[in-house]
């Protein structure tokens, strides 16, 4: 990968009149500093097609008003209530897993393993009902391409702001024919108001099972015009982008450490063992948190890749997970949304690593560094994902 020390001197760059890079963690607690409020700038709201959600605003005084009814929703005592859910999902996932091994090629693209997890888990969580992508055959359905597709749209978008109305008014057998991606996020933009419609329509009558984000935020103090369908929708494609890549491809990059680092692997299959003689007894995730091995993969195996530098005025997508979600808690200024993403992080790797051993199947770095800046770090457009093969399932 080409860094920016090997064409410029200095680790900032000015890469707009309004935009700078800052290579150099140092400036990490100036930029995410307690003490300053800014305001992002107006004319980069609607870069991903949705110019009302909460981490586009650009006031921060309404960014701080859309922010805090969703924020208890990411408290650790409301994930933990939320646990049992990420528990079954993860099950489905291993049965998935397992069935790979009957597959004609015997070939599981992990990294849409993760991302069907990942995008059931947090639907589920926004709604209460998920679309089942991890019950999809090889979970070739996930939010993966239709996500990547909107974040390397988003540059075009931020300077031809009218791209994404225009999109919006074509016909979809046109957009689906020009891109079948952008067709997929076009689809998922309105179902997802269809989704909160409903919410609106059987409110008081249907409980979910657990506290979903949606049913809380059309419950909470925000005034009528911040709960409209329109405004709603453009939160959940928040939430579900947020919460989609980031988490599945921490999972992904952490897998592949693990898959080509054997001596790694070995030291935390026998701390899984150790803790979990039983594979089909896995511990919560509040016990998963003490096991030291795992919780240093989890902090740190994923560091080594997809390097970003800090881009100013916008926001920042490194992989150094276990940093990036520390600063969510310490700096206190984004969504507390670390205690959901630790919790699917601790409870698939733990399950995934110890009932499976894979091998990797033509797989190498360069499907997990990063090749392209789209918002989103992006590996070579032509990966085939991460795979792997299952080269036994222990059985409890
Ligand atoms: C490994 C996992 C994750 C990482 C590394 C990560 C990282 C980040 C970073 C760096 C920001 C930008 C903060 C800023 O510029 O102000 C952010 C914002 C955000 N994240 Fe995460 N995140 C992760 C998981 C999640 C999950 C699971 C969700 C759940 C929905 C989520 C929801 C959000 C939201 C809603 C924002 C915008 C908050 C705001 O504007 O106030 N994230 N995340």
């Amino acid at each position: 990968m080409v860094t920016y020390p090997d064409l410029i001197p200095g680790p900032i760059v000015r890469i707009t009149p309004f935009e700078l890079h800052v290579e150099d963690s140092n400036y990490w607690d100036e930029f995410y500093s307690r003490s300053s409020r800014y305001d992002k700038y107006e004319w980069m709201a609607g870069r991903f097609g949705a110019n009302t959600m909460t981490f586009t605003t650009a006031s921060s005084e309404l960014h701080a008003l859309r922010r805090a009814p969703p924020n208890s929703m990411f408290s650790k005592r409301s994930i933990a209530m939320f646990e049992p859910t990420i528990q079954d999902k993860v099950e489905i996932m291993c049965k998935g897993i397992a069935s790979s091994v009957r597959s004609p090629d015997g070939v599981l693209v992990l990294s849409d393993a993760f991302s069907a997890y990942v995008g059931d888990v947090i639907t589920d969580y926004c709604f209460g009902f998920s679309y089942n992508h991890l019950e999809s055959p090889g979970f070739r359905e996930n939010f993966h391409a239709a996500f990547v597709t909107i974040s390397g749209f988003e540059h075009l978008a931020l300077h031809f702001p009218m791209m994404h109305p225009i999109m919006n008014g074509l016909p979809n057998s046109v957009v689906e024919a020009m891109n079948p991606d952008l067709h997929m996020i076009l689809k998922v933009q309105k179902d997802l108001r269809v989704q909160i419609a409903n919410i609106m329509n059987k409110e008081s009558k249907v409980e979910p099972k657990h506290p979903t984000i949606f049913y809380e935020l059309l419950k909470s103090n925000l005034p009528p015009q911040e709960k409209s369908i329109n405004r709603l929708g453009d939160e959940a494609q928040m939430f579900i982008g947020a919460g989609l890549e980031t988490t599945s491809w921490a999972l992904t990059a952490t897998s592949f450490q693990l898959l080509s680092n054997p001596e790694a692997l070995a030291k935390l299959r026998a701390e899984l063992e150790e803790a979990m003689p039983n594979p089909s007894k896995i511990l919560d995730s509040r016990s998963l948190e003490k096991l030291p091995y795992l919780t240093a993969c989890i902090q740190k195996a994923h560091a080594f890749h997809m390097e970003y530098p800090l881009e100013i005025r916008g926001s920042l997508q490194k992989n150094r997970c276990g940093t990036l979600l520390q600063l969510e808690e310490e700096q206190g200024h984004a969504l507390a949304s670390s205690n959901l993403a630790y919790a699917e992080l601790y409870l698939a790797l733990a399950t995934v690593f110890r009932r499976f051993q894979f091998e990797l199947y033509d797989t190498d770095v360069s499907d997990i560094e990063l090749a392209h800046d789209f918002f989103l770090p992006t590996p070579k457009l032509d990966s085939k994902g991460v795979r792997v093969k299952v080269k036994s399932v222990a059985s409890g």
